[in-house]
C-alpha cells in the first residue's frame, strides 16, 4: 500500500499542532477517506478542548451546549469516514491527540483559532461538502456527504456565534489580531489548493478541481469573509 498525495486541504476544525498525513491505501479514494477519517478524529478532539475552554470561561450556556452537540456529531463523522475508508480499502490511522490543551488558553487565543478553524475552514468545509454531495457518483458517499454538509453548515454558524460572543469581550488589539488571522487563513487556504484531485476521487467523492475550489473560495470571500 502506498501513501498518496493529499487530495484537498484538511477541511474542518483542526486542533493546535495537527498536521494531516497523506492517507495510505491501494486506491486513491480509500486514501482520500483515510485522510478524512484522521481529520474527523482531530476535529472531535478540537471540539472537546473548545467545550472545556468555553465552559471554564463562563461562555453562555447555549454556546457550550452547541459545542457539546458538535462533539457528539463529530463522533458520528469519525464512524462515517471509517466506514468509507474501509469500503474503498483505505487504512484509517487513529492518532491519540491526547487530553486537554497543555495550558489554559486566553479568550484572545481561542478567538483567533476559532476564526481560522471555524469561521474560515469549517465554512469552506461546509461549502465543499455541499459541492461534493451534488457531484459525487457513489450513492453512499452522496448520502453521507449530504448529511455532513448540513452538519458542517451548523458548525460554521456555531463558529460565527462564538466569534460574535468573544469579540464583545476582546480589546481592540485582540480584535485586530482576529481580523488579520482571518485574512491570513483565507490566503493559506488558497495556497493549499495546489494539486488537482485524482480523477477517481473526483468522480466517486465529487471533489472539485483546483479551479472549482478556487471559485468556491472566491464566493465565500465576497459573501462571508469580506
Ligand atoms: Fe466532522
Amino acid at each position: 500500500m502506498q501513501p498518496r498525495a493529499l487530495s484537498m486541504p484538511p477541511l474542518g476544525r483542526r486542533p493546535s499542532g495537527f498536521r494531516q498525513r497523506p492517507g495510505t491505501a491501494i486506491s486513491a479514494v480509500g486514501a482520500y477517506f483515510a485522510e478524512r477519517f484522521e481529520l474527523e478524529v482531530a476535529t472531535h478532539h478540537a471540539y472537546v478542548i473548545l467545550c472545556a475552554e468555553l465552559d471554564a470561561l463562563d461562555a453562555p450556556k447555549p454556546l457550550v451546549e452547541s459545542v457539546e452537540r458538535a462533539v457528539v456529531e463529530e463522533r458520528e463523522h469519525i464512524e462515517w469516514m471509517r466506514r468509507l475508508a474501509s469500503r474503498f480499502a483505505g487504512v484509517p490511522v487513529q492518532d491519540d491527540f491526547g487530553g486537554p490543551a497543555s495550558r489554559p488558553r486566553s479568550l484572545s487565543e481561542i478567538a483567533v483559532e476559532n476564526m481560522v478553524e471555524g469561521c474560515v475552514r469549517e465554512s469552506f468545509a461546509a461549502v465543499i461538502a455541499g459541492w461534493q454531495a451534488s457531484h459525487a457518483k457513489d450513492h453512499e458517499v452522496v448520502e453521507k456527504l449530504r448529511n455532513y454538509a448540513m452538519r458542517k453548515t451548523g458548525h460554521a454558524r456555531l463558529a460565527w456565534s462564538i466569534h460574535r460572543w468573544s469579540a464583545k469581550q476582546l480589546d481592540e488589539l485582540s480584535r485586530a489580531r482576529v481580523a488579520s488571522a482571518k485574512e491570513f487563513a483565507v490566503y493559506s487556504l488558497r495556497d493549499e489548493i495546489r494539486a488537482e484531485p485524482d480523477p477517481e476521487v473526483r468522480m466517486i467523492a465529487g471533489v472539485p478541481t483546483r479551479m472549482e475550489a478556487e471559485r468556491l473560495i472566491d464566493g465565500l470571500s465576497v459573501e462571508l469573509w469580506a
